[in-house]
C-alpha cells in the first residue's frame, strides 16, 4: 500500500545551498497550505542531534569508517522511526536536508566503504524507506568549500570534521553524487548550485509542485 504523503530530499557537496533551498521550499508550501515538516540529518532528532556533535566534532578526527557509517546510521533510524514515517503516514509532506545517500556519497564513494554492505545497513535503518523526489545541488568542490569556510567565518555555518578533509575526498563524494544521480534519474533532479538562489528557488518549486498536484490531487492552494 503506498503511503500517503511525500518524501522529498535535498543533497549535495559541502557548500551547494542546499538547507537555503531546502528552507525557502519548506516556507513556500506552507504558504500554500501544505502539510509540510522540514527536518535534516544527521540530528533532526534529540538523540540524534547528540550523535550529530560527536559526528562533527573536528576533535574526533580518530573515528573510524566503520563507527562512522553506524553513527550516521544510528541517527537516521531515529529520524525515520520518530518523525519521518509518522508525518508521511498523517499525510505530510516531509522535507529533509541530506538523507541516506549523503552515506552513499560520503562513507561509500568519500571512503571506498563497500556499497553493498552500506546498502544493507542503509536498509536496516530506515526499514526501506526511499525518498519521492531528490534535489541534488551540484558545484566544483573548491567553490563549495570556499563558500562554507565564509559562511563559518561569518558566523553563519559550523566548519566540521568532513569540512576539514582532504580536497580528493570531497571529490571522490561530488563524483559519487553524480554516479548515484545518474543512476536513478526518476527520483533524481540535478540543479546547477552556481545558479542565483531565486532561480535555483523558482525551478524547484516548479517541480515540486508539479509532483504535489498528482500526490495531492484534492489540494487547494491557499497562499
Ligand atoms: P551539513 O548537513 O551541514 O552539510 O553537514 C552534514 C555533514 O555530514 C556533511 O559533511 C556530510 C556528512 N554526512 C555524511 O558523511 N554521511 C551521512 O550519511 C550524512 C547524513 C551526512
Amino acid at each position: 500500500m503506498r503511503r500517503k504523503g511525500f518524501f522529498i530530499t535535498f543533497e549535495g557537496p559541502e557548500g551547494s545551498g542546499k538547507t537555503t533551498q531546502a528552507q525557502l521550499l519548506y516556507q513556500h508550501l506552507l504558504s500554500l497550505g501544505y502539510p509540510v515538516i522540514l527536518t535534516r540529518e544527521p540530528g533532526g532528532t534529540p538523540i540524534g542531534d547528540r550523535i550529530r556533535a560527536i559526528l562533527h566534532d573536528p576533535a574526533h578526527s580518530d573515528i573510524l569508517p566503520t563507527t562512522e557509517i553506524l553513527l550516521y546510521s544510528a541517527s537516521r533510524a531515529q529520524i525515520v522511526g520518530q518523525v519521518i514515517r509518522p508525518a508521511l503516514e498523517e499525510g505530510k509532506i516531509v522535507i529533509c536536508d541530506r538523507y541516506a545517500d549523503s552515506t552513499f556519497a560520503y562513507q561509500g564513494y568519500g571512503h571506498g566503504l563497500d556499497l553493498d554492505s552500506l546498502r544493507l545497513i542503509t536498509a536496516f535503518a530506515t526499514g526501506g524507506l526511499v525518498p519521492d523526489l531528490t534535489f541534488y545541488l551540484d558545484l566544483e568542490v573548491e567553490e563549495g568549500l570556499r563558500r562554507k569556510r565564509a559562511a563559518f567565518e561569518r558566523g553563519e555555518s559550523e566548519w566540521t570534521r568532513m569540512d576539514q578533509k582532504e580536497l580528493e575526498f570531497h571529490r571522490r563524494v561530488r563524483q559519487g553524487y553524480l554516479k548515484l544521480a545518474a543512476s536513478e534519474p526518476s527520483r533524481w533532479v540535478i540543479l546547477n548550485a552556481m545558479e542565483p538562489v531565486e532561480v535555483l528557488q523558482m525551478r524547484i518549486r516548479q517541480i515540486v509542485e508539479e509532483r504535489l498536484h498528482e500526490a495531492y490531487p484534492g489540494h487547494s492552494q491557499q497562499g
